[in-house]
């Protein structure tokens, strides 16, 4: 009897304190993406190996924007490709939603656009935005299609062939199919590497409202620091070879970010601290 009271009262007790706990402290948002201890190298035969990444860690919570900087040959995409599954890590751990990117991959839910954006260039705008449904064995929602073309205004060029289209606009149509299944998770590899500056930032400002829409956790590669500066919550630089975090750069200005905004005083100071950050590999090349 005074055994249960006693029971009754402790666990009593510890309910109220986990409640007042949960209440004071925000939960924290879940990982989408989780790198741990990665470390990737390639076999380059006779005995030979090249160590791409090493040690390298990387945590995106979930609806975050992630930006990778780093001087070329860094493994920043050999990153995105261990994300997609693509790759196996040589030691260490790659998590998708607590998952294993090959499974996360089978269901359809990465959205994936990297810079050689191989569009079926027989197939029209509308037919490549449509690719992802029938790569899963899915009846196309041509609603959704329509609204991917709208979003990233291609409208009027439904029935165009690759080969009609600007650069820009074929990057648009190659993001347009990374999002058409709606994907939680979105992997973009120097999507705009080919563009002119000007095209560059009118994509940047699209992605930006894309990204504002929908909040879809997304890890960007590239190697354009006001790009990252724009778009990211958060820009990981990255050290030259092999790869390891060098630098994480939490970016908290206020959104929507507008292009005067790079003209701002505390937006160039993060592009120059970041710029003298990638300089420190590029002097000792
Ligand atoms: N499949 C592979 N076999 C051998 N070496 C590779 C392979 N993939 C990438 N590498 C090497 O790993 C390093 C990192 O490559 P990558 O991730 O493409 O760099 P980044 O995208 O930062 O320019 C480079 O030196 C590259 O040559
Ligand atoms: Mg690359």
């Amino acid at each position: 009897m005074t055994e249960s009271a006693t029971d009754t009262i402790q666990s009593g007790g510890s309910a109220a304190t986990a409640a007042g706990s949960t209440a004071a402290v925000r939960p924290a948002p879940a990982e989408a993406i989780a790198l741990r201890n990665v470390t990737m190298s390639f076999d380059l035969g006779r005995s030979k190996r090249m160590t791409a990444l090493e040690d390298f860690n990387l945590s995106v919570a979930e609806g975050e924007f992630v930006a990778l900087l780093g001087p070329s040959g860094c493994g920043k995409s050999t990153v995105l490709r261990l994300v997609t599954g693509l790759e196996q890590a040589t030691s260490g751990e790659v998590l998708v939603e607590d998952k294993a990117p090959a499974d996360l991959a089978k269901s359809h839910r990465l959205g994936v656009a990297f810079q050689e954006h191989a569009l079926l260039p027989w197939s029209s705008v509308r037919e490549n935005i449509a690719l992802p449904f029938r790569l899963a064995r899915r009846a196309v929602d041509w609603q959704r299609v329509d609204e991917l073309i709208r979003l990233v205004g291609l409208v009027g060029f439904e029935k165009a062939r690759p080969r009609q289209l600007s650069g820009g606009m074929k990057q648009r149509v190659a993001i347009a199919r990374a999002l058409v299944l709606s994907p939680d998770v979105l992997l973009l590899d120097e999507p705009f590497g080919a563009l002119d500056a000007v095209t560059r930032r009118r994509m940047n400002g699209e992605l930006a409202r894309i990204w504002e829409e929908q909040h879809i956790t997304t890890l960007l590669v590239t190697h354009d620091v006001e790009e990252a500066v724009l778009l990211a919550d958060r820009v990981v630089v990255l050290t030259g070879r092999p790869g390891r975090v060098r630098h994480v750069q939490t970016v908290d200005m206020p959104r929507p970010r507008h292009a005067d905004i790079t003209r701002s005083a505390e937006f160039r100071a993060v592009v120059d601290h970041l710029t003298d950050l990638l300089d420190v590999d590029r002097k000792a090349e």
